[in-house]
């Protein structure tokens, strides 16, 4: 654990130096930021107003940026802060009643620190370790996984003990990396330079032809061509000074999927690698990659990589050999927010501003990062983007199904023997996948998370490929024990949470959904409520500005449809009773006025 910073010269200090460290560039705000904060804890008005000088912002701007984002605070948070991941997958492990307990065991209430200031203990989306959870993760930089009420009880004590964490036992923060299953891009070694040499060899167009030829398809959900996603930027007009941009879009806030994860720690040469033949066939200069927040504690070993691939001649100036072909990436770190994994959004968030998601057109292929011509694509599209480029595009193509060519990485958990990441040729049946896992009496699966689809057993013979059930790579299980409204409350939930806010219909609507949903978990709902939500489903439907809204009643519609009765047993009152008690809302209203006539707004109405 670091140090937090007491002394206001010291941490003044400290300031100056990360932003002396990104050149004080207002575009690296929402880094600066997030450094700072590993010193100090949290981010205090002196800091706030330091930074602001020092990027030439006012701090209100900067105040508005950093409240965006759900890591960064402003408000003390304990030195010990310690955050459950909350998808279903985790709360199915136990999670919930092991964060009740840490909290009685450390005596932090509910929504602050502790009074001693020494923890505090909250919940986070989804933080990609649906294949070893329940997971913690510790002042951001650190997780500890398989979290059982004995390491629980250990925790507490190290906690209790202020034993830094460098010296807590390292296989707790171990992260496996649970391959179960590999194909293509997981069983070939990592790539060094042999993609960028045959793309070289074979010259640029022919490149983009083997590309095209493979009809690759981008991994991040939304499939799009990446052949033609890549010869649109291509064809765009680059600003005077400077340069088309390759991203790569790390953030994998999806709950359920972890594949990202498993790829970067597996194969992060074969991503820098498609970044960089990516850059060759662009004429880029310049790589970044949108690291989640949750995924800190790999950003030391992807440096690692990227040091000893310019050690090596794959990054810089003239990559091996090649004159002007100069092309470098650096990582910037999220702070968790999930829409920032939509590709304007996580532009916005590079360039230093809340992530809000863009108006398009103009798309970032022409104008994206600083207004550059810019693609953006998921890690496994680049891993894929590498291999084809040295096997070409026929042996891709050769692979899956006529409209989903390739293999795909699928990250498997819920109620099964062997959650892990399986990598199949596209076309792959829901019930192959769910025997392999060792899937035990399966009710439904939700393939591609909580924005994809949630399937019935009648289902289970559909196949994994656009044609069929696309899907961006989650698979979680759920047997006969458990309860689908629970699993669409619990996503009705994450929405709520992960709205940004910006359009009224996925700001109001998320909310309604969700005081519905509660309305009916609490047992108060009647079919008054149930119309409701068909309302707001339908309501929602092509009226939200990006796909968080438009996706966010998918799992209530599916659930719905599948598995009405968990709704029906659930619609026990006879009549319609309000989910919002107006005297309550009232309250603070009077007491800032000192009235005490609590009833009045009924007598009126009377
Ligand atoms: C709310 C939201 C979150 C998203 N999160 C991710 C993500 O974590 N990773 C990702 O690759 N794409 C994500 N996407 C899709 C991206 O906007 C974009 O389509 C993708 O990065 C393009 O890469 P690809 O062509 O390789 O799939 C998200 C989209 C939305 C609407
Ligand atoms: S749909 Fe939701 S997440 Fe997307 S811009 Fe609107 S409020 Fe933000």
């Amino acid at each position: 654990m670091s140090t937090p910073c007491t002394d206001e010269a010291r941490l003044s200090a400290a300031v100056a130096r990360v932003l002396r460290r990104h050149g004080a560039r207002r575009e690296a705000l929402v880094q600066i930021l997030r450094e700072i904060q590993e010193h100090t804890g949290w981010l205090a008005p002196p800091v706030l107003a330091q930074v602001a000088s020092g990027v030439g912002l006012t701090p209100a701007i900067v105040k508005g940026v950093a409240s965006f984002y759900r890591f960064l605070y402003l408000h003390p948070v304990g030195r010990y802060h310690l955050l459950w991941s909350d998808n279903i997958t985790d709360r199915m492990q136990g999670s919930r009643t092991l964060a009740q307990d840490l909290r009685r065991l450390l005596h932090v209430p509910q929504g602050g620190p502790s009074a001693d200031g020494l923890a505090s203990v909250g919940f986070t989306s989804c933080t990609g370790l649906g294949d070893q959870g329940p997971a913690l993760l510790i002042n951001q930089q650190h997780v500890v996984t398989r979290m059982d009420s004995q390491r629980l009880q250990a925790l507490s004590g190290l906690v209790r003990d202020q034993v830094p964490l460098a010296d807590w036992p390292a296989h707790w923060m171990q992260v496996d990396d649970t391959v179960q299953r590999s194909g293509a891009l997981l069983s070939a070694p990592p790539l060094q330079g042999q993609a960028v040499l045959a793309t070289q060899a074979r010259g640029v167009a022919a490149t983009l032809s083997e590309l095209t030829a493979s009809r690759l398809r981008g991994r991040g959900g939304a499939g799009f061509a990446t052949a033609r996603k890549w010869s649109l930027c291509r064809e765009a007009s680059v600003p005077e000074g400077g340069t088309r941009v390759v991203v790569c879009n790390a953030d994998e806030g999806e709950p359920g999927t972890f594949k990202d994860r498993v790829l970067l720690s597996q194969q992060a040469d074969t991503v820098f690698e498609g970044m960089a033949v990516a850059a060759r066939l662009l004429g880029a200069r310049t790589g970044l990659l949108y690291l989640r927040g949750e995924y800190r504690y790999l950003l030391d070993g992807l440096e690692a990589v990227l040091a000893r691939r310019r050690a090596q001649g794959l990054l810089g100036h003239g990559i091996l050999g090649m004159q002007g072909f100069d092309f470098d990436i650096s990582i910037h770190v999220g702070a968790g927010a999930y829409v920032c994994g939509e590709e304007s959004a996580l532009i916005e968030s590079l360039e230093g501003k809340r992530g809000t998601p863009r108006i398009r057109p103009p798309f970032p292929v022409e104008q994206g990062y600083l207004g550059q011509p810019t693609i953006v694509n998921n890690v496994e599209t680049f891993c894929a983007a590498a291999r084809i480029a040295l096997h070409g595009g026929a042996w891709w193509s050769a692979i899956g199904t006529q409209d989903s060519t390739g293999t795909k990485l699928h990250a498997v958990s819920g109620d099964c023997a062997r959650p892990g990441v399986y990598e199949y040729p596209f076309g792959v049946s829901v019930a192959q996948v769910l025997h392999d896992c060792g899937a035990r009496d399966p009710l439904a699966v939700q393939v591609g998370g909580p924005s994809g689809r949630c399937l019935a057993e009648h289902e289970f013979g559909k196949r994994l490929c656009f044609e069929d059930v696309p899907t961006a790579g989650a698979f979680m299980v759920f047997d006969r024990s458990r309860d689908m409204f629970d699993v669409a409350h619990a996503f009705a939930q994450f929405f709520a949470h992960e709205s940004c806010g910006f359009c009224t219909p996925c700001r109001v609507g998320t909310t309604l959904v969700l005081q519905r949903m509660d309305k009916l978990a609490a047992g108060l709902g009647s079919c008054w409520d149930r119309a409701d939500l068909d309302d707001l489903d339908s309501l929602m439907q092509g009226s939200t500005h990006c796909g968080l809204g438009a996706s966010s009643t998918r799992p209530l519609r599916d659930t719905l449809e599948r598995f009405g009765s968990a709704y029906a047993q659930r619609l026990r009152q006879p009549r319609f009773t309000p989910g919002f008690d107006l005297d309550d809302a009232l309250a603070p209203a009077r007491r800032a006025t000192g009235r005490d006539d609590s009833r009045a707004h009924l007598e009126q109405q009377g």
